[in-house]
């Protein structure tokens, strides 16, 4: 099931995901900011948690049926764009892209690709703030909240730096199934594509905490840059 299928089902499935902590996280980086854009914004969580809290954020993604979603939650603007093939005329001054958006990335020139073209939309003092999978290991694991079963299945190939991903969701009875191949990106891979763009990672955390300092075992990754 691709997110076009999926967009009805995502906030029931991510219903325990907590996105209350991983705003307070960003909340770090936003003092004196305004404009804000959410890459890959899916049905807008994050986005309009932000635009409670007094912040103006627009939000961008490939696929209509999450932006059909996110639309109940953002009142600014709403870009169906593919973040590789970027046009719009504003300067943001934060640039979020959250849970895992740029690991549907295939492989360093695309990364190098979309660094350049979120570089054009930031502002001179801008941030941008991109959270990125990090598995260490293949395995499988399953949990149930509310009336909702989930086994997760993955297997990650360090050779290749791909993680194929299997999730199945039961629901009273009712099997959806969602897969996802992620390219995984190292943190030398990511300062590297950061450069070529004309960015710079200025610090790297570890599961949306300030106190943490990511490394490579980190199981997900949140990256501040700004312009080099
Ligand atoms: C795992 S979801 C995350 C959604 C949201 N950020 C969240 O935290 O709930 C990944 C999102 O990235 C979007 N996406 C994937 N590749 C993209 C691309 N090349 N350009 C724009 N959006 C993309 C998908 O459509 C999907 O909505």
């Amino acid at each position: 099931m691709e997110y076009q299928e999926f967009a009805k089902y995502y906030d029931i499935f991510y219903q325990n995901k907590n996105y209350q902590k991983e705003v307070e996280f960003l909340l770090n980086f936003l003092n004196g900011k305004k404009n804000i854009l959410d890459v890959g914004c899916g049905t807008g969580v994050h986005a309009g948690l932000l635009e409670q809290k007094g912040f103006i954020v627009d939000g961008l993604d490939l696929n209509k049926e999450m932006l059909d979603i996110a639309k109940m939650r953002i009142h600014s603007n709403l870009y169906l764009q593919d973040i590789l093939n970027l046009n719009i005329n504003k300067k943001y001054d934060v640039i979020i892209s959250m849970f895992a958006v740029l690991n549907h990335l295939k492989d360093e020139q695309e990364l190098v690709k979309s660094f350049s073209n979120l570089k054009n939309i930031l502002s001179n003092e801008g941030l941008i703030i991109i959270d990125l999978h990090n598995p260490q290991s293949s395995g499988q694991k399953t949990d149930t909240f509310g009336n909702i079963k989930r086994t997760m299945e993955w297997v990650y190939n360090p050779k290749t730096k791909k993680e194929e991903s299997k999730i199945t969701f039961e629901i009273d009875g009712e099997i959806y199934k969602d897969a996802h191949t992620f390219r995984i990106f190292t943190i030398e891979e990511v300062k590297k594509c950061a450069l070529k763009a004309g960015l710079i990672v200025k610090e790297i955390y570890e599961n949306y905490d300030i106190q943490k300092l990511g490394n490579p075992h980190s199981k997900n990754l949140q990256f501040i840059l700004a312009c080099h």
